[in-house]
């Protein structure tokens, strides 16, 4: 059987106007250009797994179609507005993605985004997010906190911040006890349970309970502006990792995941490309930082950037296919149920990051 990822989170329909540049406050512009599309963050990373996973090899895609990867989405739709539904949904599943588990509240809205691309600035983007229902069909009753590992047990799960936090934070703390409990039974390596990867976009103000990261959160991907959200004020910050004193944002924000249990640490810098910080933090128990690994990848050139909406979400996505396909090697292989070694942790993420990179910059989740 493929790998499965498991995407959990957003479904919108997003209302686009691309504008010559952004309205000042209290001021009207004309826009030269509408029109609406399905998206929302985890429905477009379920799109991107989706795409990936069915592409052809080209000369720099590392993957082919013979490794394929099982995408599912585990979100909620309103039934007040049957045009949302409509559009959603059979995008999702014109990309390859099981909608399945994807829920209808007959009392609520679709989430929306309107969203704002100035073509003067890069193709820029401001959003404006209304949860619908991403929140009313995600509260943190049993059935969707057990969405996460309801069978069968995905490889990868993929959790952003546009669904309620405590469902975020509950869903975390259900995976997290599940693989200490596989560990205290005996189980090591990948058979231990399902990858996870955070992406909290947007990041919920003052971060998430340091309870839930170790062991509940092994790849944490943040943009800088989200980083800076998710981690706490400097002086708190500093008691955890005094070592992090005088170090760049990066640094601090690496030191302090990595100290609390993240082993991956991914921070995007939009045109930059991304940094990266890999840690031994071992199976479990707090890293100690000390075996590291970081390193910054540059962004692929584009000729002309058209609209930047989602350019996260791909990237997120192409980061999801990499880790599952990774560990149907690993299976492949008679590895699955082997902790790994520092430096194979430090050449899985070497490869699986040069791969996402060429990749991710290839793709367009835009649905
Ligand atoms: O990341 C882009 C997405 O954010 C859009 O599709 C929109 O729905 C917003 O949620």
């Amino acid at each position: 059987m493929a790998p499965l990822i498991r995407v959990i989170g957003s479904l919108n329909a997003d209302m686009v106007s691309v504008t010559p540049r952004f309205p000042d406050p209290g001021e009207t512009i004309t826009a030269s250009s509408y029109f609406t599309s399905a998206g929302g963050k985890g429905a477009n990373q379920a799109v991107a797994c989706g795409r990936l996973s069915r592409a052809k090899p080209t000369a720099t895609s590392p993957s082919t179609e013979k490794d394929p990867v099982r995408v599912e989405m585990v979100g909620a739709v309103g039934g007040l507005d049957g045009q949302f539904q409509a559009l959603l949904k059979p995008t999702l599943e014109k990309s390859g993605v099981d909608v399945s588990r994807v829920r209808t509240i007959h009392n609520a809205y679709t989430g929306v985004a309107v969203i704002i691309v100035d073509t003067s600035a890069g193709g820029e983007n401001r959003i404006f997010f209304s949860p619908g229902a991403n929140y009313t069909g995600m509260q943190p009753i049993p059935e969707i906190l057990g969405a996460g590992l309801a069978a069968p047990v995905p490889d990868v799960i993929v959790m952003q911040g546009e669904i309620p936090v405590e469902t975020v934070i509950g869903i975390l703390r259900n995976i997290k006890a599940w693989k200490e409990e596989n560990r205290a039974k005996g189980q090591k390596g990948i058979e231990a349970g399902p990858e996870v990867v955070l992406n909290p976009a947007p990041a919920p103000p003052g971060g998430l309970p340091d309870d839930v990261y170790d062991g509940g959160v092994d790849h944490l991907i943040l943009n800088e502006t989200e980083a800076e959200l998710m981690i706490p004020p400097t002086e708190q910050l500093l008691r955890t990792v005094p070592d992090a004193e005088g170090q760049s944002d990066r640094e601090k924000v690496a030191r302090y995941f990595h100290k609390i249990g993240v082993t991956y640490i991914i921070i995007t810098l939009g045109a930059k490309g991304v940094w990266y910080s890999a840690a031994d933090s071992g199976s479990s128990g707090p890293a100690d930082g000390v075996t590291r690994f970081t390193n910054e990848i540059p962004a692929s050139k584009v000729e002309k950037v058209v609209d930047t909406t989602a350019a996260g979400d791909t990237f997120v996505g192409a980061y999801c296919v990499e880790v599952a396909r990774w560990r149907e090697r690993r299976r492949a292989a008679g590895k699955a149920g082997q902790d790994l070694s520092i430096e194979e942790r430090v050449e899985r993420y070497q490869k699986m990051m040069d791969n996402t990179m060429k990749w991710a910059t290839k793709a367009s989740a835009r649905c």
